[in-house]
């Protein structure tokens, strides 16, 4: 027996071996500091917490519509219209176990051999994996330091043709922290405008924002009807174990994502839906507090980067990434990143795991604490004795 072709162009995600290894060290006894993993570090919101065991109590735990509980797609709708100043309705929802899957739902529906899409690089890796499995041509489109990692868009524009049938964005972005300024997000949203092109618009880190508000190119003229906006509970709600998330995209597309949902989950589960209303509805004094306490990290890792030799680290705008350019230590990222995890005892990841433009460049995830964070810049500074001599 062998798998089909298309699982050969199948990708992963690198995060999840990192932890991998780690977890394997520290079975040897050795000590890591965990910064390779995209999770933050604080709990549920109680009240969303409560409301999920009061689900459970009620007997939310039956299958459900497969688009999602009508309830929650109304907050949603409400929550997305109010966020990003446009108009759409429950019928524009479609809740799904997670994120993911609304890049994976859009792109099987939207993309077949021939057809190209467009893409960050670096950039979360399941873009290139899934456009890849569908037999379709990646397209990356480099993100330049310079520019606070946002694109080129001349670049773009070049890249841009008669089979390009998706551009994804990501802003706030994985793993660079990048937020795309609103002037480029508007010259995007006219260059594409005219044009038989979708936008997978990645918005899971819109709340985690720290100098300046990421701005959805949904929002501009004519393109909602082009746009699938991608949010969830993972990041904002750090409800990263509970699988919700959501698109919010045209009928047409909505339609056949619903097809999709019924060919593989069903439905999402009820009693997490029911705290999903919880989180966007209720309090979100824990939101606030959690991005106060990410701020305060970013400040601490890049302060503590930029003083390690051959490092330089840009203030990353948004999400909870610090991605310091590292060629200055003449040791290639992924050897670099190799040693900080064996010699060091830091976990961190290859830029390479987000796409050949990541190459001499490192991801932290700042998801860790204060304590946590000083520990591996200390750690990582003893390291650096090694590249200095
Ligand atoms: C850019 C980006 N999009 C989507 C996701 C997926 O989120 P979820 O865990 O809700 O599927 C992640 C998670 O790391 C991410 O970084």
């Amino acid at each position: 027996m062998k798998l089909v072709e298309a699982m050969s162009r199948i990708g992963v995600e690198s995060a999840f071996e990192v932890l991998l290894k780690a977890r394997a060290l520290e079975k040897q006894g050795r000590s890591v500091v965990h910064l390779e993993i995209g999770e933050p570090d604080f709990p549920t919101p109680k009240h969303v917490v409560e409301a999920g065991k009061q689900a459970l109590d009620q007997g939310w735990t039956k299958y459900g519509p497969t688009q999602g509980l009508p309830e929650l797609r109304e907050s949603i709708a409400a929550y997305i219209s109010r966020t990003r100043r446009i108009k759409v309705g429950p019928e524009h929802v479609c809740v799904v176990p997670g994120g993911k899957p609304v890049m994976y739902f859009a792109i099987i529906a939207l993309l077949e051999a021939g057809d190209e899409a467009i893409y960050p690089n670096p950039g979360f890796p399941i873009y290139e994996s899934m456009i890849r499995f569908q037999g379709a041509t990646p397209v990356p489109v480099p993100l330049s330091e310079e520019r606070g990692f946002s694109f080129d868009l001349d670049v773009l524009r070049d890249r841009l043709t008669s089979q390009t049938k998706l551009v994804i964005l990501n802003s706030p972005a994985n793993p660079t922290g990048g937020i795309m300024p609103a002037e480029d997000v508007e010259r995007l949203a006219g260059m594409l405008r005219e044009r038989d092109i979708m936008v997978l618009s990645d918005e899971i880190y819109s709340r985690i924002c720290y100098d300046g508000e990421p701005v959805s190119i949904a929002s501009f003229p004519g393109m909602l009807e082009k746009t699938i906006i991608l949010d969830g509970f993972s990041k904002t709600y750090s409800m990263t174990g509970w699988r919700l998330g959501y698109g919010v995209m045209p009928e047409w597309l909505a339609d056949a994502v619903v097809k999709l949902m019924v060919n593989s989950n069903s439905c999402t589960a009820s009693f997490t839906q029911r705290a999903g209303i919880a989180a966007l509805d209720g309090p979100q004094d824990d939101v606030t507090g959690m991005v106060a306490e990410f701020r305060r990290r970013r400040d601490v890792i890049v302060r503590g980067l930029n003083e390690i030799p051959g490092f330089r680290c840009r203030i990353p705008a948004g999400a909870f990434y610090a991605f310091p350019n590292v060629s200055g230590t003449g040791i290639p990222s992924k050897e670099l990143a190799d040693l900080l995890l064996y010699e060091a005892g830091v976990a961190c990841l290859d830029g390479n795991c987000f796409g050949a433009y990541g190459n001499g460049y490192l991801r932290f995830s700042y998801a860790n604490s204060l304590e946590n964070i000083q520990e591996a810049l200390s750690r990582i500074r003893k390291a650096s004795e090694r590249w200095t001599k």
